[in-house]
């Protein structure tokens, strides 16, 4: 069942692969790459290497992944944008890592697994996206084996006041002034991004969420300036 939020994210997504991954490289200053090479290194600390990347989008993350596991390893790239999980087939076929990983057309609050089938689970950038939170935290923590880590990295509120006026003029100025040069659709959700980042949750309310969940010692680690939060606990 999708809900109105839902809906309205697909819509947005569903119109945008093909430039996703140069607009976020542009946006972020190429700062994604360290974000993503972070998750990346927070996962490897399991020993079962297969890992659940929720909210995958265009595969950036998933990629990633494929590349650091070793050839027992495998990536389930989670999305409920068809077009979003078609191009991140493409990218890692491309790459020579398509048998390193495959796609579910589904919903992160809903996911098709059995318990505690993934080593590790992460979900990046799109935190924000999900309808409800916690239940996203759920089903992360629900497919996680003991010991294995569940990560959130999004977008946040960077803590320095002088920062964050900088910060929020991009944001809400700049960003849907790029967008609609590139393209209609570009210009609404780079101005959906910039409202979603100033209702995010503080990654202390997102680790609370994640402890609820039975994911142990969940805390946060900001990341260039706080423009991002990586939150990460341990399955008990
Ligand atoms: C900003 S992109 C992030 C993509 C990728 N994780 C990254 O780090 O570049 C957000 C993605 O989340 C997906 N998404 C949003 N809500 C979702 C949900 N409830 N379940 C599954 N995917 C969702 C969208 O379809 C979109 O592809």
């Amino acid at each position: 069942m999708f809900d109105a939020k839902a809906r309205y994210v697909r819509s947005l997504f569903s119109k945008v692969p093909l430039e996703y991954d140069i607009l976020l490289g542009l946006l972020s200053f190429a700062q994604d790459r360290r974000w993503r090479a972070y998750v990346v290194s927070l996962a490897r600390s399991s020993d079962n290497e297969l890992v659940l990347d929720l909210a995958t989008g265009t595969g950036l993350l998933a990629a990633d992944f494929a590349r650091a596991i070793s050839d027992r390893g495998y990536v389930v790239g989670v999305d409920l944008t068809l077009s979003m999980l078609k191009t991140a087939r493409t990218r890692l076929q491309s790459k020579g890592l398509g048998d390193k990983a495959d796609w579910v057309l589904a919903r992160a609050e809903n996911l098709p697994f059995r318990s505690e089938c993934f080593g590790s689970a992460s979900i990046s950038l799109a935190l924000r996206n999900v309808s409800d939170a916690q239940c996203t935290f759920h089903e992360m923590s629900r497919t996680t084996g003991r010991g294995g880590v569940v990560i959130s990295l999004d977008f946040a509120r960077p803590p320095n006041h002088l920062f964050r006026i900088f910060y929020y003029d991009y944001l809400l100025g700049l960003f849907p002034v790029f967008g609609r040069m590139v393209s209609d659709a570009w210009g609404k959700t780079l101005s959906y991004l910039g409202r979603s980042i100033l209702r995010a949750r503080t990654g202390e309310q997102i680790a609370s969420l994640m402890s609820r969940e039975g994911l142990d010692n969940a805390h946060p680690v900001s990341l260039t300036a706080g423009v991002v939060c990586a939150v990460y606990g341990t399955k008990r």
